[in-house]
């Protein structure tokens, strides 16, 4: 096994929905499938409508009843130096890759991707949808996605980590 670390950030717009969950569950399935893998993993939002606040009550709920717990996450926005400071910016959608691409300082090092690549289907959705003005359903959407692409990462990871 080789001794890398990865470090891995998520990032949606507000950083109260989408990343905080990918946080939360990455955190939660790596450290009881993967404790190995040695990662890092933060999250940030592209805007700053949000700065500070606990993720939104109803993403909270959704990873509760899976036994994850999102309650001390804190919004932040993202930065030129987590260009620098990951390995991997994982964008939720095409729309915060596309913004990601525009911040990205030239010559940084993190490879930027859309989470859903690692979900492993064909044809496969590429955008965690924003499930903000949704409810219930669109909260639990965005647990099942999150977590399946969770565990595809882990997978690619391990796999390159023999
Ligand atoms: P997130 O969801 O990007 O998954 O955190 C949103 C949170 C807040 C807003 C939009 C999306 N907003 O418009 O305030």
């Amino acid at each position: 096994m080789s001794q890398s670390s990865h470090r891995i950030l998520f990032v949606c717009l507000g950083n109260i929905c989408r990343s905080p969950t990918a946080e939360g569950v990455l955190k939660f399935l790596a450290a009881q499938e993967a404790p190995l893998l040695n990662l890092e993993i933060d999250s940030a939002g592209t805007a700053d409508y949000h700065i500070g606040d606990a993720p939104d009550p109803r993403s909270q709920l959704a990873a509760q009843r899976r036994g994850i717990d999102l309650s001390g996450l804190r919004a932040r926005q993202v930065q030129l130096s987590d260009f620098s400071d990951f390995d991997l910016i994982l964008a939720m959608d095409r729309d915060n890759l596309r913004t990601l691409e525009r911040l990205r300082p030239a010559g940084s090092r993190a490879k930027l991707r859309l989470f859903l690549d690692y979900l492993g289907q064909d044809p496969s959705p590429q955008d965690v949808p924003d499930p903000y003005y949704g409810g219930a359903a669109e909260f639990d959407r965005v647990l099942d996605l999150v977590t399946a692409a969770s565990r595809g990462l882990i997978q690619s990871l391990q796999q390159r980590s023999q």
